[in-house]
């Protein structure tokens, strides 16, 4: 039978065109389908001798067995890491940035086999393998050397953490093992990385290559199997910082199980993100964007534009295209050149997207699916539009994670951004309009830290990657993400990570204590110690300092209020006792003050100017009261002028925590723009009542986020005095509020509380550890001091960019450029 040409393009129908996958069954030939983890170098068998089996997603059968993990193999991989890493970090920069370098001409010259391993392990199209993961992940390779030959000469002030534990998903294995082992090797750190499970097998090839090309044993050690073996790397003592990437659910366990360990951790979870359509778009465009946002890798993608707001204008003509462009995709066998869509990574996957669909539909939905059918072996599922989806339904709020989109309608732009940030989740959007206008006045106001105008799904090594609120915190790539794996040499050490038990956590600043006992502990007021015991006889009496809330000073729910004591027991004030209800009207009030936030840089720095001018101006009575509170005179007048300057400076970083244009290898410009993360609870700490309370409840206000602070418990007085500064500074209602009273009860409020978005803690290990045990709950991101005592006199420990990096959120906004 004749095809006719003009038949061809009428159907659009190709022939099959399998890449050949007899390398990789080499491969695994050769390894008689067994594997064992990379430990040290080499390959070591299972202590419990367990196996889990590796199936193939487009047709259900068994590629390979990998080792299921336990404690004992955690254990061995551990210490190899530590074994391996002084001597890895010695090696220096530039040896380092070698090492990176030939791991990453390896991956160039094995892009092939990789693509057809991945593609296999994964079901994923080996078109999406071969000319979107591989090359990436060469690209994270070949960056991150270039991070290790700068290291000493950009980060001057940072080492390496120790040793990294590492989990990553099975929606990206290869390239998500890319961006957690390549800048954590590059800053000197040895690794353990568990791939997932249904994953493992190029993470196994990567460690072969590894070894291949010289990298020295220890510093990169795979450990397989499930989430026991994953709890287990979390568990291990010996470990300096868990990365995880996967589910928020298990990112949250992971949150409690680390609190008040000191284990460092950063966090990528989940989406759902917007797809924002605007009436002026290219809708063709914006189709082909919709297919790259939700049937790239099956849907499969964290940051999947996986809702479209359509304006309501073409919404039916959009929904028509995608229509008859979901009709042309092509879903089979993803070692075809030819299939847009492969397989669900398992079958429980499956079954997951399947009943979210049946509960979309329940919930009054309405379908689309293409009229062809699926294969029917393997794991397949179709590309799917769900249109009339309320913002509330579970189709609109949960994260699916598979072919599936919904589609909303909105009227005005101030409508879209509201339902774009209509989630918990905060982790990518695209903006789709010819107004590049409209896209950047949009692109600040959505929650999320990618956001991409006119395109969607592009990652580069040089543009940092993380979430807001419950898609995690940290950043991957770019100078931000080498935070996550270094910490300054300055800063001071909470009990180390190995040595503290949560039950056991120290109680270095006395967090627990009742207010009215807080003046009868003896010490001094100034070293954070506990203060004196009390004197009998008639105390000097001030007024009760009220509390400071929505620009105006409050007296507390309950009414009480607490003696302030000097460290010889003398009362020399009493102070409000803020309780629950008054942190929820400091917070609400600190919701309300968004327009600081919104507000031009320069404005922030003047008021804060002006702050600092009426300090100075009183710098004698506030001198006085900390004399009173037990200061001697030099002490007192240093401790003011310090807090003086201390606000001068951040007046001064107001206008200058600038971001960044990234080159990333696209005709885009990428704005790295670091914004005010929202509302920030401070708990100051106990000592230097006046500069710690300025060098904490500062830096957050200067970049833009309204605060809530508790001050010092013993000597709130300080920071009461601020009140009548405050009111005459032009320091607008509600973006700096104060809350006195028992640090052991403010700060679980503010740690339990879903609006606050950010929380500091300056006190002990216990309470540091209840504050990140807690904030899991909405995933709000904490600083928190482990009990360790900082200078607040000590410029490098007590100012500058570490406060003010972790004041802000990183977001990147990648704008195209030519016709
Ligand atoms: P998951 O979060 O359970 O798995 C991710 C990784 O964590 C895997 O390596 C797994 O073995 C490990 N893990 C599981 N439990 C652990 C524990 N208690 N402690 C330490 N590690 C643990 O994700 P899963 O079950 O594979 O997928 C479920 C859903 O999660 C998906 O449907 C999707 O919604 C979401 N997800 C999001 C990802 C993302 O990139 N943000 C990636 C994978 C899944």
């Amino acid at each position: 039978m004749s095809t006719r040409v003009a038949e061809v393009f009428e159907t659009m129908e190709y022939g099959p065109a399998p890449e050949s996958r007899a390398p990789v069954d080499a491969w695994l030939q050769a390894r008689s389908g067994r594997f064992g983890h990379v430990i040290d170098g080499a390959y070591r068998t299972p202590a419990g001798g367990e196996y889990l089996e590796v199936m193939n997603p487009a047709s259900g059968t068994l590629l390979a067995h990998v080792a299921q993990g336990d404690e004992a193999d955690v254990a061995a991989a551990v210490e190899a890491a530590r074994r391996a890493q002084p001597g890895w970090a010695a090696l220096g920069g530039h040896a380092r940035a070698r090492h990176l370098y030939a791991i990453a001409r390896r991956i160039q010259k094995q892009a092939r086999f990789f693509s057809v391993l991945e593609s296999l392990d994964n079901g994923k199209p080996i078109r999406e393998a071969r000319d979107i993961d591989i090359p990436l992940v060469a690209r994270h390779f070949y960056h991150h050397a270039g991070w290790a030959q700068l290291m000493e000469s950009e980060l001057p002030d940072a080492e390496p953490l120790g040793v990294v534990g590492q989990i990553i998903p099975w929606n990206f294995p290869l390239l998500m093992l890319a961006w957690k082992i390549a800048p954590a090797i590059a800053m000197g750190n040895a690794v353990v990385l568990k791939p997932a499970e249904y994953t493992p097998l190029t993470a196994l090839y990567f460690a072969e290559l590894c070894a291949e090309a010289g990298l020295p044993p220890g510093v990169v050690n795979i450990v397989t199997g499930d989430g026991r073996t994953g709890a287990a790397l979390v568990e291990h003592p010996d470990v300096d910082k868990i990365a995880f990437t996967g589910s928020t659910e298990v990112g949250r366990i992971i949150r409690r199980a680390l609190a008040g360990t000191g284990k460092r951790l950063s966090l990528e979870l989940g989406g759902k993100s917007p797809f924002v359509v605007f009436d002026d778009a290219d809708l063709d465009s914006v189709v082909e964007g919709v297919v790259d946002a939700i049937w790239f890798n099956q849907g499969q993608v964290c940051c999947a534009g996986s809702r479209i707001l359509a304006h309501e204008g073409i919404a039916d003509r959009l929904v028509g295209k995608l229509r008859a462009r979901m009709e042309k995709l092509r879903v089979g066998d993803p070692l075809d050149k030819g299939v847009d869509i492969g397989a669900i990574v398992a079958p429980v996957q499956l079954e997951r997207i399947r009943s979210l669909v049946e509960t979309g539909e329940a919930e009054g939905a309405t379908l689309w699916q293409p009229s062809w059918s699926c294969p029917t072996e393997g794991w397949f599922y179709p590309p799917t539009l769900l249109t009339d989806v309320a913002p509330a339904a579970t189709v609109a709020q949960v994260e699916i994670f598979g072919p599936v989109v919904v589609l909303m309608t909105f009227r005005t732009p101030d409508e879209a951004v509201e339902l774009a940030n209509n989630t918990r989740y905060g982790l990518a959007a695209s903006v789709w309009t010819e107004s590049v206008n409209l896209a950047l006045d949009i692109a600040p106001r959505i929650k999320a830290g990618t956001v991409w105008v006119n395109c969607t799904n592009v990652f580069d090594a040089a543009s940092e990657f993380g979430g807001y609120r419950e898609s995690g915190f940290g950043r991957e790539g770019g100078r931000e993400g080498l935070w996550e794996y270094v910490r300054s040499i300055h800063e001071p050490r909470g009990e180390p990570a190995r040595a503290v038990t949560r039950d056991g956590a120290s109680d270095a600043a006395g967090d627990g204590a009742k207010p009215d006992e807080a003046g009868a502990r003896t010490g001094s007021a100034f070293d954070g110690g506990p203060a004196g015991r009390a004197k009998a006889g008639p105390p000097p009496i001030d007024r009760t300092a009220k509390l400071y809330i929505g620009g105006k000073q409050a007296r507390p729910d309950q009414g009480y209020s607490f003696d302030v004591r000097a460290p010889d027991g003398t009362v020399v004030g009493q102070a409000s006792r803020g309780n629950r209800k008054d942190l929820r009207n400091a917070v609400e009030a600190a919701h309300r003050a968004v327009d600081w936030g919104r507000g031009i840089a320069h404005t922030r720095a003047q008021v804060l100017y002006y702050l600092a001018e009426n300090l100075h101006a009183r710098a004698d009575e506030f001198a006085r009261r900390l004399q009173r509170l037990g200061a001697t005179e030099a002490e007192a007048a240093r401790e003011v002028d310090a807090s003086v300057r201390r606000i001068f400076t951040y007046a001064a970083w107001a206008d200058k925590w600038d971001g960044a244009v990234h080159h990333t290898p696209f005709r885009n410009v990428t704005i790295a723009m670091p914004e005010p993360i929202g509302v920030f609870g401070v708990v100051c700490p106990e000592e230097a009542p006046l500069l710690g309370f300025v060098s904490t409840a500062i830096p957050p206000l200067a970049l833009g986020n309204s605060v809530v602070a508790v001050p010092s418990e013993r000597a709130p007085l300080a920071a009461t005095d601020l009140y009548q500064v405050l009111e005459t500074s032009d320091v607008p209602a509600g973006a700096l509020n104060i809350v006195t009273g028992p640090r052991a009860e403010l700060a679980p409020v503010l740690a339990d509380h879903d609006d606050v978005d950010a929380l500091w803690y300056f006190g002990s290990a216990r309470g540091s550890a209840e504050v990140e045990e807690k904030s899991a709950a909405n995933m709000k991101r904490t600083w928190v001091s482990h009990g360790a005592r900082r200078d607040w006199y000590d410029a490098r420990v007590a100012e500058g960019p570490s406060f003010l990096r972790r004041a802000t959120e990183l977001k990147n906004i990648w704008v195209p450029y030519g016709e």
